[in-house]
C-alpha cells in the first residue's frame, strides 16, 4: 500500500476551512479513499489543551516567541502521533491549518519573523510538508464579518471563546492575508490559491477542482 497524501487548507478567519475540509473529505470518501480530517492547533488531545492555552484569553497573554513555541509543541504532537502514522497507513490527512499558520500569523503580520519561524521549523519537523495546501482567500472585512457570527451563540463563557486571534487588528489581518498571497507565490509546485468568497458551493467545486487535478482523481 503507498502513503496517504497530506492536504492542508491555509487562510485568514472566516475563510470557511472547516466546512471545506468536510466537504473535500466526503468527496474523497465518495471516491473510496480513506480520510482523517484533522486540524490545527489541535489534532491530539494534548495538542487541544495546547489550543486551549493559544485561542482564548488575553491578546497579551503570550509573547510572541513563546506562542510559536506552543504552536510548534502541539504541531510536533500531532504530526507524531496523527498524521505520519495515518500516512504510512495509506490514509489521507486533511488538516484545517499547519506550518504555513504559524508563518504568516507569526512570522509575517507577528513579529517573530519569517526566519526564525522557517528555522524553527527545520528543527521540529525537518523536510516534512504538505503534499497540497490550499490556502482560501477573501477580503479581510468578510471573513472578519464571517468569524464574528460564526462566535455568537456558541455557549461559550467568557473567557472560553476562541476568539484572541480574531481581536487582534484590521491592519493585523491585512498582513496576514498579503502574507498567505507571498507564501503561495513563492511555493507555486506544493500552494493553490483558491477565491473563497463565494458560496460554500463554489468554493468546494473549487477545491476539488485542485485536488482531482494534483492527484490525478476522476472529476
Ligand atoms: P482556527 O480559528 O482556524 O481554528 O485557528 C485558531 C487560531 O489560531 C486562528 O486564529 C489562527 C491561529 N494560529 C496561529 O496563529 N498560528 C498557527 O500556527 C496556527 C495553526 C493557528
Amino acid at each position: 500500500m503507498g502513503r496517504g497524501h497530506f492536504i492542508t487548507l491555509e487562510g485568514g478567519e472566516g475563510a470557511g476551512k472547516s466546512t471545506q475540509v468536510k466537504r473535500l473529505a466526503a468527496a474523497l470518501s465518495a471516491r473510496g479513499i480513506e480520510v482523517v480530517q484533522t486540524r490545527e492547533p489541535g489534532g491530539t488531545p494534548g495538542a487541544e489543551d495546547i489550543r486551549t492555552l493559544l485561542v482564548t484569553g488575553d491578546l497579551g497573554r503570550w509573547d510572541a516567541m513563546t506562542e510559536t513555541l506552543l504552536h510548534y509543541a502541539a504541531r510536533r504532537a500531532h504530526v507524531e502521533k496523527t498524521v505520519k502514522p495515518a500516512l504510512a497507513r495509506g490514509i489521507w490527512v486533511i488538516s484545517d491549518r499547519f506550518a504555513d499558520s504559524t508563518m504568516a500569523y507569526q512570522g509575517y503580520a507577528g513579529s517573530v519573523g519569517r526566519e526564525a519561524v522557517a528555522a524553527l521549523h527545520k528543527l521540529v519537523l525537518g523536510d516534512f510538508a504538505p503534499d497540497l495546501t490550499l490556502v482560501l482567500d477573501l477580503p479581510v472585512e468578510t471573513g472578519l464579518a464571517r468569524a464574528k457570527a460564526r462566535m455568537t451563540g456558541t455557549g461559550q463563557a467568557p473567557g472560553q471563546i476562541e476568539d484572541r486571534y480574531e481581536r487582534m487588528g484590521l491592519a493585523f489581518h491585512e498582513s496576514l492575508r498579503a502574507a498567505f498571497h507571498e507564501i503561495a507565490r513563492r511555493e507555486p509546485e506544493r500552494c493553490r490559491l483558491i477565491d473563497a468568497d463565494g458560496n460554500p458551493d463554489q468554493v468546494a467545486a473549487a477545491l476539488w477542482q485542485a485536488v482531482a487535478t494534483r492527484f490525478n482523481l476522476p472529476a
